[in-house]
């Protein structure tokens, strides 16, 4: 059967704001960021703390995390940020961060690519930033990239993507997110995923989703995932997204259309649709385009 509750864990102030060709103000990204609470996303990806060189769009961490960090002191809400390093994890537990996550990558190229690094070396870069944020209480959620297909090595084989998936559980991470980078799964792929790390002792309840929407196919491989027991669900707001070293990646699954979908389950969320499209299509005027979202401009009058 179907989760009878799914938690979203909005990826748009990170995932959708680093592909950004231009800058995004401070104030904007914060308030956008608000907007997400107000409309009752509890988990809001807020920014990353990588090397600001490598990704310019989200360079302004530190000016940010202190402009929203007292959303996560009211209520339920929390606010992960990425940290691929111990550098990195100085700069998020230094201006309170409590959840972090670390993202590897099923495939060499894209590790060298997104990392500098080979996959068991981004694996050992990992280790101490998960151990020491374990130690402070943080949660520590794994991404997984490639899942599925990769732009320069094609389909990834699930044995090499479970490996992986293992190596990172075994670093202590709480959760793991299987990330179709360019957004070329299937769902009759993203089942197997789940059954063969299901197999290896990666337990469902463990695992979320993570689907871009090139292909059009991110809202049938949910549903995929959520038949499997999955009730951990990636999404950002617009369908904004993509990855500066993935071309081909483009925006991830809109949370209006996953909204949309699950509020016709009967699949709780608590959130409230026509705010949350009421701040994309606010954002959309700062980006200076419409959202790529069809739910979002089914309800929004022209
Ligand atoms: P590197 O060049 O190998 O770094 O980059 P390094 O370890 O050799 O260090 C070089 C210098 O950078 C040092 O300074 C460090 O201190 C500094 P120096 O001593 O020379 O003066 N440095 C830092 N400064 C600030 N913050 C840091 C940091 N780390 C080192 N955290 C590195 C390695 C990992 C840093 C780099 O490759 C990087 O930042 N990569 C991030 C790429 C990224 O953010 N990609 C997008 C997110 S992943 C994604 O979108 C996929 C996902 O959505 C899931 C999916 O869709 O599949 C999650
Ligand atoms: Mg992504």
């Amino acid at each position: 059967g179907l989760p009878a509750r799914v938690r979203i864990h909005e990826v748009g102030p990170r995932d959708g704001l680093q592909n950004e060709k231009g800058t995004v103000p401070t104030e904007v990204k914060a308030q956008f960021i608000r907007r997400l609470a107000v409309a009752g996303l509890t988990t809001i990806e807020a920014t990353s703390f990588v090397h600001p060189k490598w990704v310019p769009q989200l360079a302004d961490a530190e000016a940010l995390f202190p402009l929203v960090g007292d959303i996560a002191d009211v209520g339920d809400v929390s606010l992960p940020v990425l940290v691929p390093n111990e550098r990195g994890l100085d700069r998020a537990l230094a201006l309170g961060a409590r959840s972090i996550a670390v993202f590897g990558s099923a495939t060499e190229t894209f590790a060298a690519r997104n990392l500098n690094r080979t996959v068991d070396e981004s694996l050992a870069m990992f280790a101490p930033v998960v151990a020491r944020a374990k130690a402070e209480k943080a949660s520590v959620r794994g991404y997984l990239s490639m899942c599925f297909g990769d732009p320069w090595e094609g389909a990834v084989p699930v044995a090499q993507v479970v490996r992986v998936a293992k190596a990172l559980m075994d670093l202590g991470c709480d959760e793991l997110s299987l990330g179709d980078t360019i957004g070329v799964a299937t769902p009759g792929h993203v089942t197997a995923l789940l059954t063969a790390l299901n197999e290896a002792g990666v337990a469902t309840p463990a695992m979320g989703v993570h689907f871009h929407d090139t292909y059009g196919q991110a809202l049938s491989n949910t549903l995929a995932a959520l038949r499997h027991g999955v009730s951990t669900v990636d999404a950002s707001a617009g369908g904004l997204g993509g990855c500066p070293y993935a071309e081909s990646a483009t925006g991830n699954l809109a949370t209006e259309d996953l909204v949309w979908m699950l509020d016709g389950l009967g699949i709780e969320t608590g959130v409230d649709l026509d705010e949350l499209t009421a701040t994309s299509v606010w954002l959309a005027g700062h980006l200076g385009r419409p959202s790529p979202s069809r739910t979002v401009r089914a309800l929004t009058p022209s």
